[in-house]
């Protein structure tokens, strides 16, 4: 089900007239970077009223980067006193981790709800958001809440859109119209596009205030997830003791949290949850989960294409992707 756009508020839809607008996917390039509809007007929302706090901790991440699994794992990982991994029924068993740990840009559609419901959230408000840092809530910026950012090799990041948005608008399943998402993929219109300009902007806060932003890849997390997770533990000021590593603790989060575990749960194969303006399946989150696999579906030219605009934007700034 897609929300419509009449239904929109009209500070967005007077905004959205004045704006570029790619007419295939209709996304609004918004501060630089692409936006559907209803994330653009979270995102308005967010900037006008979200306040974060210096206990926030808020995940960043560009589609399709793994965002379900660090949701998944910086939960267990925060509430592991209250909901041990033991739990018959934690809540990463029975919850589809984008409910436990929801999308500002989600909330914030509707105003009012916001005002009143995130001031109960337990502290500290576990929160996520794709947005680019230029458009992050200026609290956010200037709180000293920690951000967690998360993104992944382009390669792999332009198929698995690619095959969700397969899943959220069947019109295009089985459709030739890779080819044209793919260069658009590369100019950097699609959703919170430029990829590139949006890890960049974090790369660098990151590297200011590394205090304030830890900088993740997803390929960092599949190839070295016990020592991701200490330091994510130790960065959000809750490492692991000595003995939680002697009982195992950090393993059995990290097996809670597996792509295989969690998309074998009943709460992920089935269900929708509403995001973005869509109703989206919670298995449509879970689909291979490896590294590398763009590979499988890209032709070599586009893999050549993607790595070369890599290369000329990140080279300089000391990453490898
Ligand atoms: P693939 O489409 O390559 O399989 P996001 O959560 O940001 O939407 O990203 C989705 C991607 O993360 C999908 O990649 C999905 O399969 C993968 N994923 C989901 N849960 C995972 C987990 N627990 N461990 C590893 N990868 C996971």
């Amino acid at each position: 089900k897609l929300l419509k756009d009449e239904d929109l508020r009209q500070e967005c839809k007077d905004l959205m007239s004045t704006l570029p607008m790619e007419p295939t996917y209709k996304l609004y390039q918004y501060q630089g970077f692409w936006y559907g509809s209803w994330a653009l007007q979270g995102i308005l929302s967010c900037q006008k009223h979200f306040e974060a706090n210096d206990k926030d901790i808020i995940l960043v991440t560009t589609p399709k980067s793994g965002t379900t699994w660090i949701k998944a794992l910086t939960f267990a990982l925060l509430n592991r006193n209250k909901h041990p991994h033991t739990q018959k029924n934690h809540p990463l068993l029975v919850t589809n981790p984008h409910i436990l740990v929801p999308f500002l840009e989600s909330l914030f559609y509707d105003e009012k709800y916001i005002v009143s419901n995130l001031s109960q959230f337990p502290s500290p408000r576990l929160l996520s958001i794709h947005a680019p840092y230029v458009s992050l809530p200026k609290s956010a910026k200037e709180s000293n809440c920690k951000i967690v950012y998360l993104c992944r090799d382009p390669k792999d990041i332009s198929v698995s859109m690619w095959k969700f948005m397969e899943t959220l608008m069947p019109e295009i399943r089985g459709s030739n119209l890779f080819d044209e998402f793919f260069e658009l993929f590369c100019r950097g219109v699609n959703l919170y596009g430029p990829f590139w300009e949006h890890v960049l902007e974090y790369w660098k806060e990151s590297l200011k205030r590394p205090e304030k932003i830890m900088f993740l890849r997803y390929e960092q997390m599949k190839l070295h997830p016990t020592l991701v997770l200490k330091k994510l533990a130790e960065f959000l000021g809750c490492p692991f003791s000595k003995q939680e590593l002697d009982n195992g603790m950090l393993d059995d989060i990290l097996k809670l949290c597996s792509f295989d575990n969690l998309r074998n749960l009943e709460a992920n194969k089935k269900g929708t949850i509403s995001m973005f303006g869509f109703d989206i399946e919670n298995k449509s989150f879970f689909r291979r989960g490896e590294i590398g696999d763009g590979k499988n579906f890209l032709t070599m030219e586009m893999v050549e294409k993607i790595n070369t605009i890599t290369q000329k934007k990140f080279s300089q700034y000391g990453l490898n992707f």
